[in-house]
């Protein structure tokens, strides 16, 4: 079905589609894509597993840490942008219960109506006082709310044009057809594409090399904007896993930073297992931050994951657990998120804030000045 859609598409587009539309109709296309039809599968036994899925007390060092950010407003709200199985939310808001944290509202903005279902299901097993605060956002024209904004891993799922260099000129990635089947096919770029490869060009001050391929997100300032719009005073938090402009285009990564997972293995080509694989891309931090500033936003951290997590007081309540078998279990799961050879590193937390005072987490090692 996904296979003929997408063959529909690139006949009618002369026999070329660019990645990024392949991608998000192998990813988001309503009842076939990977994310929409009920084949996404994180967690154990899954294609591939997010922090939240690997130790609730992910969610809960979160609600601590970012308990500052809450208490400057009155009445602090919370967005959480593509909230997956709705486990972040369930353990989050049940340790701001814990910890004496009162919020308006608990908002989430969900693209795939079947992850909706799901989130749903998984909030409904919270208490009554604190699953009446969720409500489920059908666009972005809400009234802006004063409070904080969370997506944990879901720039890496926004749709990203590849390219290539050969002979000296940018080429676009995309999906034409041979024999029936789909298969991957380089044109060459329009302006748009171009002239921004050669910003970046400049910026990290290197000339890609002859077939050179990475990736870049060309609408990403369009995305931000209206999510950011949604936050009249307070703070966005992205965790995702990426670098700085200048590692994320490093010659060592000739090819490019996607990755697809199936079945917890790394798959090379996205063109297979059609919506059934997960297909994303490393977040650039600087271009996160670069469009952030444009918004109107100060960079209030940015630092690796486990910095984040490791803060004096947000895993303290290990501790309390009683059994030391359970407590050696939550610390393994822990050391996943934090040690440097699992994600400890290579995910990034950045905090972008407006029309709040400055310099809310002095106390951690920031690594804005690499961006
Ligand atoms: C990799 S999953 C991460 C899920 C969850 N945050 C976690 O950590 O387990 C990406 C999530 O973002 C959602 N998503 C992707 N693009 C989105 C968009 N433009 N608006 C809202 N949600 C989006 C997906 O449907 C999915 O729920």
């Amino acid at each position: 079905m996904l296979k003929e859609l997408l063959k529909n598409r690139i006949e009618q587009s002369n026999g070329w589609i660019p990645f990024d539309l392949f991608f998000n109709t192998a990813m988001y296309e309503p009842g076939l894509g990977y994310y929409s039809s009920g084949t996404y599968k994180i967690g154990q036994g899954g294609d591939f597993t997010t922090a939240p899925e690997i130790s609730k007390y992910f969610s809960k060092a979160i609600a601590r840490q970012t308990n500052r950010l809450l208490e400057m407003h009155d009445e602090p709200s919370v967005i959480e942008v593509g909230a997956g199985k709705g486990t972040f939310a369930f353990e989050y808001l049940k340790e701001l219960e814990e910890i004496g944290v009162e919020i308006g509202q608990y908002y989430i903005l969900e693209i795939s109506a079947d992850l909706r279902d799901r989130q749903m299901q998984s909030i409904s097993n919270l208490p009554k006082s604190i699953r009446d605060k969720v409500t489920w956002l059908e666009s972005l024209e809400v009234d802006p709310i004063d409070g904080i904004l969370i997506a944990n891993e879901v720039i890496d799922a926004l749709p990203f044009k590849r390219f290539t260099i050969e002979n000296n000129q940018t080429y676009e990635l995309g999906v034409t057809l041979k024999n029936g089947e789909l298969e991957e096919a380089a044109k060459k770029s329009g302006k748009k594409l171009s002239d921004e490869i050669e910003i970046i060009s400049s910026e990290i001050d290197r000339q890609f090399e002859e077939g050179f391929i990475s990736e870049v997100r060309l609408d990403f300032q369009k995305w931000f904007k209206a999510i950011s719009g949604m936050i009249n005073k307070g703070s966005m938090i992205f965790i995702d896993y990426g670098y700085v402009r200048n590692d994320f285009y490093r010659s060592h990564r000739s090819k490019g930073n996607m990755i697809c997972h199936y079945q917890n293995q790394v798959i090379e080509d996205p063109l297979k297992n059609l919506g059934y694989q997960d297909i994303s891309a490393s977040v650039d931090f600087t271009q996160l931050a670069n469009v952030a500033i444009d918004e109107g936003f100060f960079i209030d951290l940015f630092t690796t994951q486990a910095m984040f997590l490791l803060n004096e007081s947000s895993l303290s309540m290990i501790g309390d657990i009683d059994s030391e078998e359970s407590r050696m279990r939550e610390i393994q799961k822990l050391k996943q998120l934090i040690m440097p050879d699992y994600m400890g590193d290579v995910f990034k937390c950045m905090i972008l804030s407006k029309k709040i005072s400055k310099d809310n987490f002095e106390e951690l090692n920031h690594l804005t000045h690499t961006l």
